[in-house]
């Protein structure tokens, strides 16, 4: 056997394995083995570049590699549908067919309406060649990395497909790997995702397809496009696509009456709970595709189908009072105190109100009796008052003017929906929040420091701001309740460590508005330290890559304060790191002066973030994406074909790895 025969057997038998794992969820070998061969195939591929398939297996780990999305318009546009809610409505719906067909017979296919992001799948020659979100419905992005990370979507087809086609279906963010996602974001302070399909879409939408390929998205299609296919109906087609490896729920029914699609709803009204994915409802078709064409299209949806929408359970209780929850950044929550109420197999006591408009839209009164609702949602909310049940002389909910936790005057930007409070430096649970952010495992990752002892640091007067960590004493905190020397000890020390910290994660960590641990690398990488990006003007800010106006305006803002630059001189003072590492300047050199460089794929020598670094020590500068002005691209495994093809479109020398080495050593 030749090599090139022995990579496309590995592909094809990997190809198997995932089918078999991710579509039948029916694997034949362990995960040992499966990752054995990966990498058996990956070495192979690294070696041979001249065998490059975007179409391999080793394709779906993905890479973070930054190029944005291209426009791609849709060759048939992306059509929603009637949305419904009783069974009235189907009737209508029914009898609208039968109208529209002269009383011929038909059938009807009923499916599950999966609830994530819908994507529209081209195959030409059976393999999969774009992945489109739906954008507008006329064009939206074409996310292809992203989508070849989901195993359950097959690279190659098998059997008898058709030359060209369109598959459309939705991808989905599984129930238990939602709720794990949000617990890590909770753990992370990062913004919690409201539901599995906003958590779909914008995994779906991420520049670094590597993170995409972890979060196990998984899909079920349901719709197939092309000129002439060979099939007669629907349900047919649905068939022959499972052949070719797509996933294509079971639950799917063709039904000759209404009877029987009203079953089929009240079966899966309840059913759907056990499922691992968020369905909202049934989606029904009119199966033949001649009678499909007759009855046509309105501007916006198929006379032929109708999706039904389950009703949201839902719960009666008496709304007894509104609280209101101060933020780290000095947003103002509304909280609606309830009688507890069982919901969806929970308590629900409190629901979020989220801000002053949504109050006045529902003209909350006290104890008005209030319906609430979970839907997709993880926190339930309120939806509509029982307007009959309210006390005559009830009392109307009136969002507060001063911060409940200072007494400030809060003060709502103009176009927000936010009221804030302004008193960052006077207002606990600001300062509370920003030192936990300060301490926080991606910040400066203080162990022991957790929000209940920075709460009774506080309370006893001991810590203020970030900068009076630095000052505690092991007998400080010994003598808080509970807390012996031991713990006193680790927590100092802890502090201590700090000044090992690099740069990039100070910055992130005194916590300027905007600046996330992307934007923090990104202004750490250019400008390299806090001087520089103290002294850097808008526009030289907004020049960089990725940094747009409100991040610029935020960053220089912070500077012209007073008191921040008291406190970095104070961070400084204690020996923290506010300028690139030193250590590395030293072995710097100008080899590589005057060239820029796009790094692309995954290197055997360095991580990503290492070889960049090598560039930059070397003199050299990293650009995101190619360019006439680039002058190489050092080309790892798994580099993009688009990448490639840009580049000797281009004339752009493409090194290996290897060969920078080369560079870089004198
Ligand atoms: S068929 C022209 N089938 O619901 C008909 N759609 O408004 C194309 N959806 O945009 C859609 N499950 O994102 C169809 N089994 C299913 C579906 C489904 C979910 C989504 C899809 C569509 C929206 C309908």
């Amino acid at each position: 056997m030749n090599l090139k025969e022995q990579i496309e057997n590995l592909r094809a038998e990997l190809s198997q394995h995932n089918y078999n794992y991710y579509v039948l969820s029916q694997p034949t070998i362990s995960d040992f083995e499966f990752d054995a061969k990966l990498k058996q195939l990956q070495e192979l591929e690294a070696a041979h570049p001249e065998y490059f398939d975007p179409a391999s297996p080793t394709q779906r780990v993905g890479n973070d590699i930054t190029e944005g999305f291209t426009q791609v318009e849709h060759k048939y546009p992306m059509l929603s549908l009637g949305n419904t809610y009783s069974e009235a409505d189907i009737t209508d719906f029914y009898n609208r067919v039968v109208k529209g067909l002269d009383g011929e017979a038909f059938e009807l296919v009923c499916e599950l309406k999966y609830d994530g992001t819908s994507i529209s799948l081209t195959y030409i020659n059976g393999v999969l060649e774009r992945a489109v979100t739906r954008g507008d419905g006329k064009k939206g992005d074409d996310v292809t990395n992203n989508v070849r990370t989901i195993r359950c979507i097959p690279l190659k087809l098998q059997g008898n497909y058709p030359a060209e086609f369109e598959m459309r279906g939705e991808i989905l963010m599984p129930w238990k790997v939602f709720e794990q996602l949000n617990k890590e974001r909770e753990a992370q302070e990062e913004p919690l995702f409201a539901n599995p399909r906003n958590a779909a879409s914008g995994t779906l939408k991420m520049q670094n397809s590597a993170i995409v390929a972890k979060r196990r998205l998984d899909s079920y299609l349901y719709y197939m496009l092309g000129e002439d296919l060979p099939f007669e109906s629907h349900y047919e087609c649905l068939e022959a696509a499972k052949g070719y490896g797509f996933k294509i729920s079971d639950a799917i029914r063709k039904c000759k009456t209404l009877k029987e699609v009203f079953d089929f709803i009240k079966y899966w009204d309840t059913e759907r709970k056990n499922l691992p994915v968020a369905t909202d409802g049934i989606v029904i078709k009119v199966n033949s595709f001649e009678q499909q064409k007759r009855l046509g299209y309105t501007a916006k949806s198929p006379r032929w189908a109708i999706a039904y929408k389950f009703h949201a359970e839902r719960a009666l209780t008496r709304l007894r009072e509104v609280t209101y929850q101060v933020g780290r950044t000095g947003v103002v929550t509304p909280v609606a105190n309830l009688d507890p109420v069982q919901l969806s197999g929970t308590v629900v006591k409190r629901a979020t109100l989220h801000n002053a408009d949504i109050i006045e839209s529902l003209d909350l009164h006290i104890d008005d009796m209030v319906y609430v609702e979970k839907g997709g949602e993880i926190i339930p909310k309120i939806t509509e008052v029982a307007v009959n049940e309210r006390f005559m002389f009830a009392e109307k909910i009136k969002f507060i003017d001063k911060c409940p936790e200072c007494g400030t005057p809060l003060v709502r930007m103009d176009g927000e929906a936010a009221h804030y409070c302004p008193n960052e430096d006077g207002c606990p649970p600001q300062i509370k929040g920003k030192i936990e952010h300060y301490v926080s495992r991606k910040a400066m990752n203080i162990d022991g420091l957790g929000s209940e002892i920075i709460d009774l640091l506080y309370s006893k007067g001991l810590i203020d701001s970030i900068a009076d960590l630095y000052t505690l004493r092991v007998q400080d905190i010994a003598m808080l309740s509970g807390l012996g020397e031991k713990s006193g000890k680790r927590i100092v020390q802890s502090i201590r460590e700090t000044v090992n910290v690099p740069f990039e994660r100070v910055l992130y960590a005194i916590g300027i508005r905007y600046v996330g641990e992307t934007v923090a690398k990104k202004l750490v990488q250019e400008l390299h330290s806090i001087d520089k990006i103290a002294d850097a003007t808008i526009e030289e800010l907004t020049s960089i890559d990725e940094i747009g106006e409100s991040i610029a305006t935020s960053v220089f803002n912070y500077f012209r304060e007073q008191k921040h630059i008291d406190l970095i001189e104070k961070l400084k003072s204690f020996g923290l790191k506010f300028e690139i590492d030193l250590s590395k300047k030293e072995n710097s050199t100008n080899l590589l002066e005057g060239k820029s460089f796009v790094v692309s794929g995954v290197f055997e020598n360095f991580s990503r973030d290492g070889i960049k670094e090598a560039i930059e020590i070397n003199g050299g500068k990293n650009v995101s994406s190619i360019s006439s002005k680039t002058d190489y691209v050092i080309a790892g495994a798994n580099m993009g074909p688009a990448k490639k093809e840009k580049a000797a479109s281009l004339g752009i020398k493409i090194i290996d790895e290897q060969t920078f080495i080369k560079m870089i050593t004198k």
